[in-house]
């Protein structure tokens, strides 16, 4: 069976998505469509995919699903229109900027009944699952995420209103992982350090304390003052055990031993194949975070940013109803 899919979104993820199922056997692309024109073209002169000009045309080619990796500020109108198509879709992280336009979102898929994926591909990594087996059946106790890098060079990710801030748009590959380690978050605090830099309203770091509903503390900060990523994951101890966790490596020490390990599957190609499984009938795998998981993530997130920017104490999930 070959699978038909659509491309909304040309920039750097969505060539790299774009890439990654043109070498699927079972998938054909059959367009790539972004508003910014001359994206769309060098990507589908690259890939001999024709070039699509918008939703509408694509829904009309015959697609049996669309991979929507636009920018924060630009989700809602566009996953309400593929819902009312019918079309199932992976969108990637995060679910908008804020969580009014993330709920809108998921109730219309949850209403629509159709299955999704998103780009939280760090779920795939073999390492997250061995880690998880290291802490299982032991009580964790503390998490300790962090995100400390550089301010990326799209324009939008400045904007607060556009990207969602730090914690928003990057963090919560790392805040999904907690969720996944301790269960979930039910109040957050924080602080923030204001920005220093011209034009850009994302603070220049945050930082904030969770508490777990089983009664576990954790920390989470973010900085993007540096010249790259420096520290990217997660720490968590659990009753005998701690864990130290990154994209590319994983170490678990007890009192017995110290172990270190690398992961050896590509999360970022594997959550694309995993998609692709489903749409063809297979089973789900269990490292694909839907719509639905994802806004307990974006939930989180929110309330993080929310508690950073505010110093207020927040319950996870408020904001939802009304603009945060
Ligand atoms: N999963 C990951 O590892 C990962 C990594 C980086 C970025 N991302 C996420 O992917 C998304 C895109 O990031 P990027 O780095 O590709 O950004 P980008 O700025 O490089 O590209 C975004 C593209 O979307 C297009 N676009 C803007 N508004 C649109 C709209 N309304 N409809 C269709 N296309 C529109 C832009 O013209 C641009 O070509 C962001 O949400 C980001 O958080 C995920």
């Amino acid at each position: 069976m070959t699978v038909r899919l659509g491309l909304i979104g040309a920039g750097a993820v969505g060539a790299r998505h774009a890439r990654t199922l043109a070498g699927f056997e079972d998938v054909e692309l059959v367009g790539i469509c972004d508003p910014a024109r001359p994206a769309a073209e060098a990507l589908a002169v690259e890939l001999d995919v024709p070039r699509a000009e918008d939703l509408e045309s694509l829904v009309r080619s015959g697609v049996d699903a669309l991979w929507l990796c636009v920018p924060p500020f630009a989700h809602g109108e566009l996953e309400l229109a593929v819902v009312r198509a019918g079309l199932p879709f992976f969108v990637e992280k995060p679910l908008a900027a804020d969580l009014l336009v993330a709920r809108r979102v998921a109730d219309a898929v949850a209403a629509a009944g159709l299955p999704t994926a998103t780009g939280y591909h760090w779920r795939h990594l073999d390492t997250v699952e061995e880690a998880r087996m290291a802490v299982s059946g032991r009580p964790v106790r503390l998490v300790d995420a962090r995100w400390w890098g550089a301010t990326p060079p799209s324009a939008w990710w400045s904007r607060e209103d556009r990207s969602g801030g730090q914690v928003v748009e990057q963090a919560t590959h790392v805040l999904d992982l907690v969720r996944l380690f301790a269960g979930e978050v039910v109040e957050v605090v924080g602080a923030a350090a204001p920005s220093s830099a011209e034009g850009r309203d994302v603070a220049d770091a945050t930082a904030a304390v969770l508490r777990f509903g089983s009664g576990a503390v954790g920390t989470v900060s973010t900085s993007c003052v540096l010249p790259a990523l420096t520290a990217a994951g997660l720490d968590v101890v659990a009753d005998g055990v701690s864990v130290h966790l990154t994209e590319t490596g994983l170490r678990i020490r007890t009192p017995a031993r110290e172990h270190r390990t690398e992961p050896s599957v590509d999360a970022r190609r594997a959550v694309d194949r995993a998609f692709v499984d489903v749409l063809a009938g297979g089973q789900a795998s269990p490292g694909l975070v839907d719509v639905a998981e994802a806004l307990h993530t974006h939930q989180l997130a929110c309330a993080v940013a929310r508690a950073a920017r505010t110093g207020a104490t927040v319950r996870v999930g408020d904001g939802e109803r009304s603009p945060h």
